[in-house]
């Protein structure tokens, strides 16, 4: 079973993409299905068919299907949230800000991704393909099952052991503060949902696919893309570059492909290694079957990648060096100039273009100072020297 995710900026061609990777998938045999993390219809407008909640065969092994979120939402988390804004609004938290701590973020797209991990878990799959939400949004929620992770881990715990205690006299007390049994079991269900949601996400068998238009503003973006995916441990697989320009004589295309032709190099220079592949600019609009398979048999012709299974790119290494050590993370198309780097104790904080992640140090590390970096080939490179006042503590 394999997993493709698609994401981008707005507008650069996901739907489309995805839906011809499905389509040149299910072509060259595998059973597959494509779904959309979207709330819009747009994926059954790309296939030019109407679809269901339910899995609808739209061709030979395709498959596809349009997630109700306002469906499953109701039955998730709706109990949930009532119950803690009653709760936080006791507490005395303003009514505002009670609203925004309990909304569950991207609830549409984070929904979405439970009925993605329900088909990989129990679908009858080759591979699915998930045609997600633009880059920031996308992100947050990719993000989300960690976030969830701390909130139940930490928060409900602690209120239910606290909560437990209260009980007696908080019965006496008008309104129901203490939450019924469903509500914690509720969340729970939640918690272990989203789990498995983050491990279908970070398999080895997962990876995403960023697409980009070769034009300076869509390539920053996808750089800080790039890097916060990497950064949050998801795997890219390969860059596609959407809408290139045939070559042409005439003036005006000729200076959109010189543009599109010198933003594609910089992709490439600083893609370490990524594949990147190609769609053409089409004379038409993409859409209906006939067009995206031809579209998918373009974009992926004499490719291994429409459905297979491949070798990340290793996320976190640590080497010796002559001096001591050195600490490589995957970074493709960072700038160090996004690069901050902060130590603090047993952990390297990594800021990448606003995106944070705490790497905790291996035990050689710790008793290290860390004496330079730099990005080289994709990757941010780290180095350690011992410090010898603390290789002398133990
Ligand atoms: N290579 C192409 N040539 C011509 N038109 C294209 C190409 N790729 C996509 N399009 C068209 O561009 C429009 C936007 O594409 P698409 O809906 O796939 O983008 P998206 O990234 O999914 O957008 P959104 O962010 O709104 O979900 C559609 O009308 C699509 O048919
Ligand atoms: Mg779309």
């Amino acid at each position: 079973m394999r997993v493709l995710l698609f994401t981008g900026k707005g507008g650069v061609g996901k739907t489309t993409a995805a839906a011809a990777t499905a389509a040149a998938a299910a072509a060259r045999g595998s059973k597959t299905l494509v779904l959309s993390t979207d709330p819009a219809h747009s994926l059954a407008d790309a296939l030019g068919v109407a679809l269901t909640a339910a899995p609808t065969e739209v061709d030979t092994g395709l498959y596809a299907m349009q997630v109700d979120a306002q469906a499953a939402f109701e039955r998730t988390w709706r109990e949930v949230q009532s119950y803690l804004l009653g709760l936080l609004e006791r507490a005395g938290v303003d009514a505002l800000q009670a609203e925004e701590l309990t909304v569950l973020p991207g609830a549409d797209e984070v929904l979405a991704l439970l009925e993605v991990s329900r088909q990989v878990t129990t679908g009858p799959w080759d591979l699915v393909v998930v045609d997600c939400a633009p880059t920031g949004e996308t992100l947050r929620l990719l993000a989300l099952p960690e976030a969830l992770t701390w909130y139940v881990e930490r928060v409900f715990p602690a209120q239910r052991r606290a909560l437990r205690a209260v009980r007696p006299l908080l019965s006496r007390v008008s309104g129901p503060v203490v939450p019924r049994e469903d509500v914690f079991d509720a969340v729970e269900r939640l918690h272990r949902e989203l789990l498995q949601v983050r491990e279908v996400l970070t398999a080895a068998t997962t990876s995403v696919r960023l697409v980009l238009t070769p034009e300076a503003v869509v390539v920053a973006e996808a750089r800080r893309t790039l890097t916060s995916l990497a950064l949050y441990g998801y795997r890219v697989d390969a860059l596609l570059a959407n809408r290139v320009f045939p070559p042409s004589a005439e003036p005006f295309l000729a200076g959109w492909v010189a543009a599109q032709a010198e933003q594609l190099a910089l992709v490439r220079a600083d893609a370490g290694g990524l594949p990147v592949l190609e769609l053409p600019y089409q004379p038409g609009e993409p859409v209906g079957l006939p067009a995206l398979t031809e579209l998918g048999a373009a974009l992926y012709a004499g490719e291994e990648l429409a459905g297979h299974p491949v070798e990340p790119v290793p996320l976190l290494g640590v080497a010796r060096t002559t001096d001591g050590f050195e600490l490589s993370l995957a970074l493709p198309l960072a700038r160090i100039s996004d690069v901050c780097l902060t130590r603090s104790g047993d952990e390297l904080a990594v800021t990448v273009a606003g995106h944070r992640r705490l790497l905790s140090l291996p035990s050689a590390l710790r008793r290290c100072t860390v004496t330079g970096a730099v990005l080289r080939g994709g990757r941010l490179l780290v180095r350690f020297e011992p410090d010898p006042a603390l290789w002398m503590r133990t």
